[in-house]
């Protein structure tokens, strides 16, 4: 089944009925498919209430604004080489020290973390993340998980942001690498990250099983993010709206836990790259 209405899409989302579908449990430790059977993300019921809770508590230790704070700093003294950045600042809050070397770790991990598509790669880099964190207790597999969940998702926001900041521009910059000289007001960066997010949200789809019937349900965040019964001309890429009810964070049981840091995160890298922040 496939749900591209905005209220079935967050009622389905709210129904515990539905959880993500299965993955293997039976992955060696250290590997890739062990990791995926250890974080709260592919369980529910009581085992993802109790992941979740240690995700969280490990979140309350983090300042959003120094988060942005960092991420913008970062970000100008590489010159807007940005890339890594979000991944660094987030491991450096989360009190990982080599932070050079687990961004090349976290990115090789999160190519398959949310595919579950093995590789010798991304086992030898979850064997490695397990030993940056201190080994495979829960606390340091929560901290792990915010660094994968995070990584892809920031990027991304990030990078399709960056192509409509520069989508006027006749010579658009490399979104990779440049400062872009255009200056853009710090609410400007927001709008412009709010809109991001509905209008290209990251996470296109996400999916759920039944747990009556066994059914697979995918759900189309970018089509209820366009829902016309909630948001006005939704194809009009439109800074102007502020904040809107998408669900490019998800919703409902399990929603992503970090949409504060996330943002922050994003908007640091965009501020120093739009020249909205003093060098
Ligand atoms: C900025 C862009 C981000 C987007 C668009 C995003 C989106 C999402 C979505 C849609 C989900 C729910 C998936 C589902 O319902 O199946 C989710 C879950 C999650 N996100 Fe995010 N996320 C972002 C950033 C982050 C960051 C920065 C962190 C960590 C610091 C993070 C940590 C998590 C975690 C741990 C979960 C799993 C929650 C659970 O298992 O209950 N995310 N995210």
């Amino acid at each position: 089944m496939l749900i591209t209405r905005h209220a079935e899409a967050r009622a389905l989302l709210a129904d515990p009925r539905y959880v993500p579908p299965p993955v293997r449990q039976d992955g060696e430790p250290g590997t890739l498919a062990w990791l995926r059977s250890q974080v709260s993300r592919f369980s529910h019921g009581e085992v993802h209430a109790e992941r979740r809770r240690l995700l969280t508590a490990c979140l309350a230790t983090l300042d959003a604004d120094a988060l942005r704070s960092a991420a913008g700093s970062l970000t100008l003294e590489r010159a807007g080489d940005w890339r890594d950045v979000p991944t660094e600042v987030l491991g450096a809050a989360l009190g990982f020290a080599d932070t050079d070397r687990l961004a090349q770790v976290v990115r090789t991990a999160a190519t398959g973390y949310l595919s579950g598509v093995d590789s010798a790669e991304a086992d030898a880099a979850v064997t490695e993340l397990t030993r940056l964190a201190g080994g495979a207790t829960p606390e340091s597999i929560a901290r792990i998980t915010l660094l994968l969940q995070a990584h892809a998702a920031t990027e991304d926001l990030i990078a399709t942001a960056l192509t409509h900041a520069t989508s006027d521009d006749p010579a658009p910059a490399d979104p990779d690498t440049t400062v872009l000289s255009a200056a853009a007001s710090g609410g400007e960066v927001d709008g412009l990250v709010y809109e991001t997010l509905r209008h290209d949200p990251p996470v296109k789809v996400t999916r759920r099983v039944d747990r009556q019937t066994g059914a697979e349900v995918v759900v189309d965040l970018v089509a209820a993010n366009r829902d016309p019964d909630v948001f006005g001309d939704p194809g009009r890429f439109d800074t102007s709206r502020g904040e809107t009810p998408h669900l490019t964070f998800g919703a409902g049981v399990r929603p992503c836990p970090a949409s504060r840091h996330g943002l922050a995160l994003a908007v640091g890298v965009l501020e120093a790259l739009l020249g909205t922040v003093d060098e």
